[in-house]
């Protein structure tokens, strides 16, 4: 899709742009964008064009509600209007001034098996930096010490400077800095097991792709500020395998009537994801959704998954939800 292309369904007589009334706040890498596109399909919903980005970038914040609400499409009334920016996710302003433009705001956060996010965010950053030239240095020093990340690197969720991203776990003393990372082309020259995996063998759990997929330490945060049943967990493997259900609770969720179906989906085997199709058209996401995941050695997997699997329980308990993924 050209995401940055106004929605084809604009500006019709007696419409008008509405501040969203449902955001997808994350997880980036979890499926954010098949989810809204998915949900476009519904002709109850409105989607805006791109990531916006207002609540996690204090230069957008800055413009206001006004600024914010002109990014959104046209929508008839009673039509729900939705955004997505995976990055308020993990950036600690967001939840509150989320609340402060709409207390009764309906929030979905996509998950995915946090092994398989962690690697499919290595990817995209290793598509980043491989598309964009190389440092003048190529010395570097080990991943956890703390050279600043490239606020301009396209991949890397832009934060501005005092947005300082840092997230402390309720159960624990260790706050990890989502910024103070290497810069990001030195680390991408590396494996995904290198950079997981210190030297002696812990966990690197500073590297940005696997302290975004400690899930709770970021929820917790929501649920601070958000009552539980505004917010829905969708689960991102089984939109993969087979949206349809997923998106039926959906549009439950956002009390909408029941619109998307079967007949909405085809299985596409040269992507190997299912595809969309409405009245008009036919569409699958663009070739960076789906990508090929680098080889990590089944050992590096099997010590993740172990030191995912107490961050995993503390997620379950924390939403009330078992999401049943690999120990
Ligand atoms: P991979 O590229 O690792 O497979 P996001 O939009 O949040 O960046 O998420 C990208 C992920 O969406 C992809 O990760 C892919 O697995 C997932 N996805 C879910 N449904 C998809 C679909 N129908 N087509 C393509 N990718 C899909």
């Amino acid at each position: 899709y050209n995401t940055a292309s106004p929605p084809a369904k604009a500006h019709f007589p007696k419409t008008s742009r509405q501040l969203p009334q449902a955001i997808i706040v994350g997880v980036r890498k979890c499926g954010t964008r098949a989810l809204l596109e998915m949900l476009f399909l519904h002709p109850q919903i409105q989607k805006a064009a791109g990531e916006v980005h207002f609540f996690d970038r204090d230069d957008n914040y800055s413009k206001g509600l006004e600024w914010y609400r002109k990014k959104m499409p046209y929508s008839f009334k009673g039509q729900v209007t939705i955004e997505k920016s995976p990055s308020y996710f993990v950036t600690p302003e967001v939840p509150e001034r989320i609340f402060a433009m709409n207390a009764s705001v309906r929030l979905l956060v996509i998950v995915r098996e946090p092994v398989t996010r962690a690697i499919s965010d290595y990817a995209q950053l290793r598509s980043h930096a491989s598309s964009t030239p190389s440092p003048p240095t190529s010395s570097f020093s080990s991943s956890s010490s703390s050279s600043s990340s490239s606020s301009s690197s396209p991949s890397m969720s832009p934060v501005s400077s005092n947005n300082v991203n840092s997230f402390q776990s309720p159960n624990s003393s260790t706050s990890t800095s989502l910024q103070q990372q290497q810069p990001q082309q030195q680390q991408q020259q590396r494996s995904f097991d290198e950079l997981a995996i210190r030297s002696d063998g812990t966990i690197n759990e500073s590297y940005r792709p696997i302290a975004i997929s400690i899930y709770h330490m970021h929820m917790y945060r929501w649920l601070e500020v958000f009552e539980r049943r505004q917010i829905l967990i969708v689960n991102g493997d089984q939109l993969i395998d087979d949206p349809v259900p997923q998106l039926k609770r959906i549009e439950s969720f956002l009390r909408l009537e029941s619109h998307i179906g079967r007949h909405n989906f085809y299985f596409n085997h040269t992507k190997g994801f299912y595809c969309m199709r409405s009245d008009s058209e036919e569409k699958c996401l663009k070739e960076s959704k789906g990508r090929r995941h680098p080889r990590v050695s089944p050992m590096v997997v099997s010590k993740l998954r172990r030191f995912f699997s107490e961050h995993n329980r503390k997620f379950y308990d924390l939403v009330g939800e078992d999401l049943g993924w690999p120990e």
